[in-house]
């Protein structure tokens, strides 16, 4: 078998296997190996097994990975890439007490974004989204599912759209786009909301899907935004232009998202902080993903986070996701939330690896190739730094990842990082 790239000796190669009906279980394999040949593993199993089924023949290159962890590629299954400039000023005013809600309520939030993106040329929003793109590939993520929701027009939707789809063409980072013009109601559609939602329904979806430049249709429901009925409006015009559907759901009240979600067929619903145990059973019989993001809720100043055990127990496949964006979670650090959901919300080392790797491909529709290392599986794997992958929301707020290889060839390796000159004698010491 001809083998390009072999990752062998690692202290552990570690991968959930689905179990069927949108279970897993995640296994471990001790002095592990992998072997890729082009974009695709080939074979994984412990070194020994490996090396006895491949050949390594001129040409194979060979990581020796002793001691260290290998994973699948991270999944963030929801973030909001693109956005111009910042908004620190509101995070410094939440500081001083001011809260979200009347952040938003004044003007600022999401309709702060708004008016600086539509400022930013495209090369603008390009060239702020690429560094963005580094910061999650340093955190061991392959994979970014991306929204607009920033432009709430038809031409600034569009450009932010097209910023991704240039973004995938010069970054590694695999992206998938998501239209979410249904974010907010625009400043100028204030007193005419019915407008709004008639032009993303008559206008947006339809040039978005008739250029093919989202996989998914988003809405943000919430008190206050956009309502249920607004919402099934939303989805299910997305629905009929082949746009599978997705919604922001429960985030800061119980608002009927997640019934929602369940009624259309949603591929996933995210946040849910404020779901109930009737909501539950309504994803599960619907086979809708919960994507959680612990980090909006952490960076808020909030408490209440999803009811992650509680979703466990019905059987869900609970994702994990960075939520990255300017206002709720500006942070590309997904294993920074593997370590939110394991204080926060008691999930174990295992469940976030496994929620944040194939439950979150189950999220973007994207299971049969990435969230597993398995052979036939898109070859997308990360080298970390540590021994032990429950390492990997232990020692947090530090970047781990050592090398990351996404389609079978390595895209980014770990500076070194030490202090220079941190060796002295004791003369110079002294
Ligand atoms: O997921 N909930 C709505 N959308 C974002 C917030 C975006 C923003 O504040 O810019 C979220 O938290
Ligand atoms: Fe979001």
């Amino acid at each position: 078998m001809r083998v390009d790239l072999l990752i062998v000796h690692a202290a552990q190669v570690v991968t959930p296997l689905a179990e069927g009906d949108g279970q897993s279980r995640l296994q471990v394999v001790n002095d592990g190996a992998v072997a890729i040949a082009g974009e695709k593993v080939v074979a994984v199993g412990s070194s020994g097994e490996v090396l006895a089924t491949v050949a390594r023949q001129e040409g194979t290159e060979v990581i020796e990975a002793r001691g260290k962890t290998v994973t699948p590629g991270l999944v963030d299954a929801h973030t909001h890439l693109v956005f111009a400039g910042s908004r620190v000023e509101e995070f410094e005013w939440r500081t001083q007490g001011r809260s979200y809600e009347q952040i938003a309520a004044a003007g600022g939030g999401i309709r702060a974004s708004v008016r600086q993106l539509r400022r930013a040329t495209m090369e603008e929003l390009i060239e702020a989204a690429l560094p963005r793109l580094d910061r999650f590939l340093a955190n061991g993520v392959t994979t970014v599912e991306a929204k607009s929701g920033y432009g709430l027009s038809l031409v600034d939707e569009l450009k932010s759209l097209r910023v991704i789809a240039e973004l995938a063409r010069l970054h590694p980072v695999e992206l998938v786009p998501t239209l979410l013009a249904a974010h907010e109601v625009p400043d100028e559609y204030r007193d005419r909301r019915n407008d709004y939602l008639d032009l993303s329904v008559e206008h947006i979806i339809p040039q978005v899907a008739e250029q093919e430049l989202a996989e998914f249709c988003d809405v943000f429901c919430e008190r206050g935004v956009f309502s249920v009925e607004e919402a099934r409006r939303v989805l299910l015009a997305g629905k009929a232009h082949g746009r599978k559907p997705k919604i922001h759901a429960e985030q800061f009240s119980r608002s009927g998202g997640a019934q929602l979600a369940a009624e259309v067929g949603a591929t996933s619903a995210d946040h849910l902080d404020y779901v109930d145990e009737a909501d539950v059973t309504a994803l599960r019989k619907a086979g809708v993903v919960p994507v959680l993001l612990p980090g909006a809720v952490f960076f808020l100043g909030k408490s209440r986070f999803a009811p992650a055990r509680m979703m466990l127990a019905a059987g869900l496949p609970v994702a994990l996701a960075t939520d990255f964006n300017p206002g709720t979670c500006m942070s590309e650090s997904l294993p920074l939330m593997m370590t939110l959901a394991c204080t926060q919300m008691q999930m174990t080392p295992a469940e976030v690896l496994i929620a944040t790797t194939l439950n979150a491909a189950r999220a973007i529709d994207r299971a049969s190739t990435l969230g597993q290392l398995r052979a036939g599986a898109q070859a997308d794997c990360v080298i970390w730094d540590v021994p032990d992958y429950r390492c990997i929301p232990y020692h947090f707020g530090v970047e781990l990842a050592q090398t990351v290889i996404k389609r079978g060839s390595v895209v980014y390796e770990r500076a070194k990082g030490t202090a220079v000159g941190a060796i002295k004698t004791d003369e110079e010491h002294a």
